[in-house]
């Protein structure tokens, strides 16, 4: 491919404007454009190869079954006073939070909530927004991606370039996506209710379809830091 300042852009502006969005319209994915997206992120680079990426993709009856199931749980959960988040198969995030993280952990929780009129102490409404993940934010399109169980720290490193493939290529076709650990600390309803085989690990969930543009949540714009603060160079 020849480069122009043209495909330079087309790339960035897909980089670039990909938020992770959690209002979704009903407007249904084609199966087409799905398997597309599929097909072009499954060129990221893996070790040897390996392409340790597994993808169940649910849409209709199937979707909304596993959102139930989940909710369900979701809920005695909340009952019982646990999150869930202490009974995933790996640990995503650290269980000690010390800063920067802490302080970048709390501006996108309150910057949410604040969109969304959601006052501290809340947790009612808080609980609920958090449940929204397991309806994939309304979006027509849910997507649960696997490892195999044997593949190592390296395999989860080739498996985020193909999350972020298909990221950048929903958004080349107009799509949004919201990427979601949410759905780690429910993998045993999601190996019943998916009838994953016993070496198949839950990696993430991932929502995907075209923005809600009038939900508040998604105003959400993250902030980063600039390339002087995370690199140095060594000349
Ligand atoms: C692997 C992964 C898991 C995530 N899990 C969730 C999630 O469960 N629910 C959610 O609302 N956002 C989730 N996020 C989105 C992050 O909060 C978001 O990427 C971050 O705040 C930066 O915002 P941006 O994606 O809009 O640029 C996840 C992101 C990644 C990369």
């Amino acid at each position: 491919m020849k480069i122009t300042t043209q495909s330079t852009a087309a790339v960035d502006e897909a980089i670039r404007s990909r938020r992770s969005v959690r209002a979704f319209l009903p407007t249904p994915v084609p199966r087409q454009t799905i398997e597309d997206i599929l097909a072009v992120s499954s060129r990221a680079p893996s070790g040897v190869n390996t392409q340790p990426w597994k993808v169940h993709v649910l849409t209709g009856r199937t979707k909304e079954e596993l959102s139930r199931k989940i909710l369900v749980a979701h809920d005695a959960n909340a009952a019982a006073g646990s999150t869930g988040a202490d009974v995933g198969e790996y640990d995503y995030y650290p269980t000690e939070w010390v800063s920067p993280y802490i302080e970048r952990r709390r501006k996108i929780g309150w910057d949410l909530y604040g969109l969304l009129g959601i006052g501290k102490g809340d947790k009612a409404r808080m609980h609920a927004q958090h449940g929204r993940n397991y309806t994939f934010f309304d979006a027509p399109v849910g997507l649960i991606f696997t490892i195999d169980r044997i593949l190592r720290q390296g395999s989860w490193l080739d498996y985020g370039m193909f999350l972020e493939n298909i990221m950048v290529a929903a958004r080349g076709r107009g799509l949004d996506t919201c990427p979601q650990a949410a759905f780690i600390g429910f993998h045993e309803v999601i190996r019943q209710q998916l009838a994953l085989n016993a070496g198949e690990m839950v990696v993430c969930g991932m929502s995907l379809g075209w923005a809600d543009p009038d939900a508040p949540e998604n105003r959400l714009v993250t902030e980063r830091e600039p390339v002087s603060a995370f690199a140095r160079f060594h000349e």
